[in-house]
């Protein structure tokens, strides 16, 4: 087993601790950076799931910008799912679909979410982002899966993607380096505008420039 087999392995031992926690909050742990440098005064579940407040700003921006079309890649244990659809059950129309593409966890997050009420918003898909077809305009583009294939993944669905939608790709700090520069040579490239938010992980909010007129 290789670099990759480590990396699943990883996974499932924070969806372990996660389960363990029972939904308990922590002080997030992820490293000071020169933009976010007391990541202490936010707070997580675990160190997959996006940061709480992360998962406010999600439902928050779903409720603001009323999207139609949600496409989310890595969904984990379903978390960031579950605060989407709440956002989408808010405004009373549109769906997310969600990509989850390791077997043991995808089966986690289907039980999770089954149990939620919120089902009927969400389709959870066990399959890659790199290969996942979708259908029609997508509104919201929430990028959060393996890091490396960040930039790859935001190029697929760019053309699907409404040039005025946003898109957020997750763990853009300047310590995690490599989604911060994909971000930052999707835009020297011309295809997005970026905005950095100095969150603990980091998350950049980025639109097609495309529709920035
Ligand atoms: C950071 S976690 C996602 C956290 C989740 N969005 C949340 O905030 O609750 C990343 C997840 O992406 C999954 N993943 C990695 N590469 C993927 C790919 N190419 N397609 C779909 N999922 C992938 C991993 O198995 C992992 O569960």
């Amino acid at each position: 087993m290789g670099w990759f087999g480590k990396k699943l392995k990883q996974e499932h031992k924070v969806m372990r601790q996660a389960e363990q926690a029972g939904g308990a909050l922590l002080p997030e742990y992820h490293r000071a950076t020169p933009e976010c440098p007391h990541p202490e005064r936010w707070s997580m579940y675990d160190s997959m799931t996006a940061e709480v407040e992360v998962l406010e700003f999600l439902r928050t921006l779903v409720t603001t910008t009323k999207p139609e079309l949600v496409v989310e890649t890595g969904s984990f244990l379903g978390v960031s799912t579950l605060w989407i659809a709440e956002g989408l059950k808010r405004n009373g129309f549109g769906r997310i679909i969600s990509c989850e593409f390791d077997p043991v966890v995808f089966a986690q997050a289907r039980e999770k979410i089954a149990a939620s009420g919120l089902g009927e918003w969400i389709e959870l898909r066990n399959e890659s982002s790199l290969e996942m077809n979708v259908e029609g305009t997508i509104d919201l583009f929430f990028s959060d899966s393996d890091m490396p294939i960040r930039e790859q993944e935001v190029k697929r669905f760019l053309p699907q993607i409404n040039p005025q939608g946003i898109i957020l790709m997750h763990d853009a700090s300047s310590h995690l380096k490599i989604v911060r520069e994909a971000a930052l040579k999707l835009e020297a490239e011309g295809l997005v505008s970026v905005v950095m938010l100095p969150t603990p992980r980091g998350l950049v909010v980025a639109q097609r420039r495309q529709g920035r007129r």
